[in-house]
């Protein structure tokens, strides 16, 4: 059985994840392994850069998505999570099935599949249910602007969907967490108010 806790971190776009998982990483040094998906392990990497970067990947539909995300979720729990957790350490994941749900079944609108995902989630995950969902709120409205603002890297394909598409995804994410063990953070607050909070849920359940 895994020793360590294991925690998702999860959103919408432009909700400051990664600066926060930054400074959890500063705080907690190598008792906590960070992590993120799609990837995590070298090839579920791979399949990352197949589902964000191939010049197709705006036409694969839900269905394809949900197969792509749920194969690269299978090697990077074996692979990564699962023995980090065996190790004893916090394993702390940017995305996990939560997105797979909000995204995939909610704003892409493959409601077809959602008992399917629950079985999905038996099979694969099996002992590894996460401990606790962390959810950062905020409203897309606001996200997507410090995204635009932040400029730089070009928008993924969801990223550059219209304002629904990010309003269907923040009621996915809020049904997706009312199955499971979590906690939500306003991210619409300072990145100091922010970080009070996270720091102060992670102090509590590491
Ligand atoms: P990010 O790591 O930069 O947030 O990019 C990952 C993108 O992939 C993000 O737009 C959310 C999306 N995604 C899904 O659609 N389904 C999933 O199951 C996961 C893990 C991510």
């Amino acid at each position: 059985m895994p020793k360590g806790k294991f925690i998702v971190i999860d959103s919408g776009e432009g909700a400051g994840k990664t600066l926060q998982l930054e400074k959890a990483k500063a705080l907690f040094g190598d008792s906590l392994v960070l992590t993120r998906e799609p990837g995590g392990s070298p090839y579920a990497e791979e399949i990352r850069q197949i589902i964000l970067k191939s010049p197709n990947s705006g036409q694969a539909d839900a269905k394809t998505l949900f197969a792509l995300f749920w194969a690269a979720r299978a090697d990077h729990l074996k692979n990564t999570v699962r023995p980090a957790l065996e190790a004893g350490k916090t394993v702390i994941t940017d995305r996990f099935d939560s997105s797979t749900f909000a995204y995939q079944i909610i704003a892409q609108g493959a409601t077809e599949l959602k008992d399917f995902f629950w079985q999905m989630r038996d099979f694969y995950l099996g002992d590894l249910k996460p401990d606790l969902y962390i959810y950062f709120d905020i409203d897309p409205v606001i996200g997507l602007a410090r995204k635009n603002k932040q400029g730089g890297a070009e928008l993924n394909h969801f990223e550059a969907r219209e304002i629904n598409f990010h309003n269907s995804l923040r009621a996915g994410f809020k049904e997706f967490i009312g199955h499971v063990p979590h906690t939500i953070i306003d991210a619409s607050q300072s990145v100091e108010k922010v970080w009070a909070d996270f720091s102060a849920v992670l102090k509590k359940n590491l």
